[in-house]
């Protein structure tokens, strides 16, 4: 973890897919501006479902928003039965006994219960959630995956109020589908 707890067991990773000019969600929510469309890249990789999968059950443990949640509910469950925790203040209804809810201090979330328990940390949004975890230096990586498309308008991926940090790139993937990775560590420079 970035500044506390056990540094050699938990990291946390910080997935969220932004449209080219910086927005993670249309203001109606639809989303078919991630689904891929259009030309090829081809010097672009593509992945099979059994790579997807295989990647998929590395990760031992989601981190959401509520309204990430909610909409999750609305699209269909994408993160199986992997354990999920969604950040709410408010009861919300619990549709698998895979997910729980948290309210309260999110080093406290981190430090204390989900550390102890799990190795890969995927914090997977929304924009809310992933700007405060970020503002507490929670997060170890963040893996920005661009879509070719210009929304226009939506909800800010980084629209709060961050200060500077310095980021160092560690990897980069563009994909056939036009789509690109990119991956990033807390730079200690
Ligand atoms: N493109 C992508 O990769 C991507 C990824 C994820 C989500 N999204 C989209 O982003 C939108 C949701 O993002 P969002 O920024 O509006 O909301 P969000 O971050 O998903 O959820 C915000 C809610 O989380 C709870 N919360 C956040 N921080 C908290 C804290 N420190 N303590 C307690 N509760 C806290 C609050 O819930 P309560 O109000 O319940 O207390 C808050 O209203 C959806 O449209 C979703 O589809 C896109």
């Amino acid at each position: 973890m970035s500044s506390e707890g056990n540094a050699t067991r938990s990291r946390v990773t910080l997935h969220v897919v932004s449209s080219l000019d910086g927005f993670i969600a249309r203001k109606d929510n639809s989303v078919s501006w991630l689904e891929a469309k259009g030309s090829v890249y081809e010097a672009g990789v593509s992945i099979s479902e059994e790579e997807a999968a295989t990647f998929l059950k590395a990760i031992d443990c989601y981190v959401l928003g509520s309204r990430t949640y909610e909409h999750a509910l609305e699209l269909g469950w994408p993160y199986g039965d992997t354990p999920t925790v969604v950040v709410t203040g408010t009861k919300l209804p619990s549709i698998r006994n895979t997910v729980e809810f948290y309210s309260g201090d999110l080093k406290t979330l981190l430090y204390e219960k989900l550390a102890p328990r799990y190795r890969n940390i995927w914090l997977v949004g929304g924009a809310m959630l992933s700007q405060r975890f970020l503002e507490l230096g929670l997060v170890d990586e963040i893996r920005l995956t661009i879509a070719p498309v210009l929304l226009g308008d939506g909800l800010r991926l980084f629209g709060g109020s961050l200060t500077e940090q310095r980021w160092a790139l560690k990897n980069v993937v563009a994909y056939r589908n036009g789509f690109v990775e990119l991956s990033y560590s807390l730079s200690t420079a």
